[in-house]
């Protein structure tokens, strides 16, 4: 059942390339960029003022990514809470609203008390879920599918990439009903699954980090802009599955507090690829390296500096930005997986974790 795998999480990573394919298919298949039959038509996204999306964990960073998506794609304002913190609040939502509660599962008890609480204040709500039938998409007036497949690993991989790709279409579906249709982008996601069969290249350079990880006891993931979000996500896999701690920061934010924890045992993951902020990232990193931290770096393979300054170099190909996330996370899940298997944990059943959190 785990076709040759040792774990599920294993399966479950190099199942990405199909998962998106798959996931891209049922979105919009030949039909083009148009959500009507998910209930998104394009006069009632010109009609919507806003969106919010509410989530938990892994699914809560793709909502953060969305929120790239959504704003600098389609030009529409949104949101992100975590669905435990929007229950609990008097949460505005303005009139003409979208709420969408990301879920895997599609049973997450506070996304959906949070996706019941947006239908009391007259938003319309959708969700973005990998069950059919779950409670989300009953919930829901826009269901807009992910198609992983069952994911069986407690950690969340291929259900994160399909929810990026998910909402990647919302935005330029959204941007496509404004009459400003980007159709290079449209045209290059279908090749999003090459990319991840790339990006799972990368095993044998991630193995050689996971070398030198396995016994620290703390790391840094640092990214900036839409790799924020990746820091986050990359941070989380390694504690749950290792139990390394380990934080997420976005990169500009270092010198800001966490650089005081930083010395030679204190190895940070930078996300440096070639995009708007190489630069920047690329800077926040040598003040790493000042401090004599070990610098690991996801990234531009071709950068000089990067090269110099990495004391290992995990290569990412040139991407237009909204796909960087997507491919950017797998050597990160890889990170985590190799890690946890060095340092002999039950990789499918993290202590302490469940599936679904259908508790509060
Ligand atoms: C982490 C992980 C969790 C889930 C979270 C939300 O790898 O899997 O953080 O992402 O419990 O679950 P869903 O998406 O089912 O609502």
């Amino acid at each position: 059942e785990r076709g040759g795998y040792k774990h599920f999480m294993l399966k479950e990573i190099h199942e990405q390339p199909g998962a998106c394919a798959q996931t891209l298919q049922v979105l919009v298949g030949e039909r083009g960029f148009d959500l009507t039959p998910w209930g998104l038509p394009p006069e009632l996204l010109r009609s919507l003022s806003s969106v919010h999306l509410v989530a938990c964990g892994t699914s809560w960073h793709a909502a953060l990514v969305g929120k790239f998506y959504l704003e600098t794609l389609a030009g529409v304002p949104c949101r992100v809470d975590y669905a435990s913190e929007f229950r609990y609040r008097e949460p505005l939502v303005p009139p003409s609203s979208l709420v969408v509660g990301i879920t895997q599962s599609g049973e997450t008890a506070d996304t959906l008390a949070a996706m019941r609480l947006a239908k009391d204040k007259q938003a319309l709500v959708g969700s973005i879920c990998n069950v059919r039938g779950a409670m989300a998409e009953r919930l829901s007036e826009v269901k807009l599918p992910t198609s992983a497949g069952p994911e069986i690993g407690v950690a969340s991989t291929k259900a994160f990439t399909s929810q990026l790709v998910a909402l990647l279409v919302l935005a330029l579906a959204w941007r496509r009903a404004r009459g400003e249709a980007d159709e290079a982008l449209e045209r290059r996601l279908f090749h999003l699954p090459y990319d991840l069969q790339q990006a799972l290249h990368t095993d044998s350079s991630v193995e050689g980090v996971a070398g030198e990880l396995q016994h620290a006891r703390n790391a840094l993931y640092l990214g900036r802009g839409v790799l924020y979000p990746i820091a986050l996500e990359g941070a989380l896999k390694l504690k749950e599955i290792s139990y390394v701690h380990a934080e997420g920061y976005p990169a500009g934010e270092m010198k800001h507090g966490p650089i005081a924890l930083l010395d030679e045992d204190f190895p940070v993951i930078g996300l440096c690829p070639a995009f708007e902020l190489t630069e920047k990232t690329l800077s926040n990193l040598e003040e790493v390296r000042a401090r004599k931290a070990p610098v690991y770096v996801v990234g531009d393979g071709e950068h000089p500096r990067l090269r110099e300054i990495a004391q290992r170099l995990v290569p990412l190909p040139r991407l237009p930005w909204p796909l960087l996330p997507i491919v950017a996370v797998v050597p990160l899940q890889l990170l985590a997986y190799r890690v946890a298997v060095l340092r002999g944990c039950d990789v499918d059943q993290p202590r302490n974790l469940a599936k679904s959190v259908t508790v509060e």
